[in-house]
């Protein structure tokens, strides 16, 4: 990490107002923001890793834990609620293992819910990775993930 850290600071200058592109470099390279970063880039910039968190958790882009490979987002708007989002969603997370916001730990998935995915006609919907994934039953969770493959 130390390494790819450095490689990162040595696009910039150590100032405060870069804290949110390092932020966005950091996670860029790790999908998330790992503590350690957290305290080198407060370091780097001098400002307090206090205000450095407090930058990182006001933005919704920023996630402390790690994406999977494949990352999971379960759509939960109003046309896959009411076709059964809740119901798939709990399919997946037995399927995978893990709840809504985690991360499998041997980083294969994680799993997210988001408002819409922007297909709505074909509810219920996820999308892992760029891919959605149509008009979902419990059976074909089965072969997405698990059992049935
Ligand atoms: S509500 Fe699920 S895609 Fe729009």
């Amino acid at each position: 990490m130390e390494e790819a850290l450095e490689k990162i600071f040595s696009n910039f200058e150590g100032k405060r107002e870069e804290v949110i592109p390092i932020l966005q470099n950091v996670q860029e390279k790790f999908t998330y923001l790992p503590e350690k970063a957290m305290s080198e880039i407060a370091g780097f910039t001098h400002v307090p890793e206090s205000n450095v968190y407090a930058v990182a958790t006001f933005y919704a882009q920023f996630r402390f834990t790690p994406r999977g490979r494949n990352h999971v987002m379960v759509c939960r708007g109003t046309a896959c609620h009411v076709n059964g989002a809740n119901r798939i969603l709990e399919e997946i997370e037995s399927q995978l293992g893990i709840k809504e916001g985690e991360t499998a730990e041997d980083l294969e998935y994680s799993l997210e819910t988001v408002a819409c995915i922007g297909a709505c006609s074909l509810a219920p919907c996820v999308m892992i990775n760029k891919e959605v994934e149509a008009k979902l039953t419990k059976k074909k969770v089965a072969q997405l993930f698990g059992s049935e493959n």
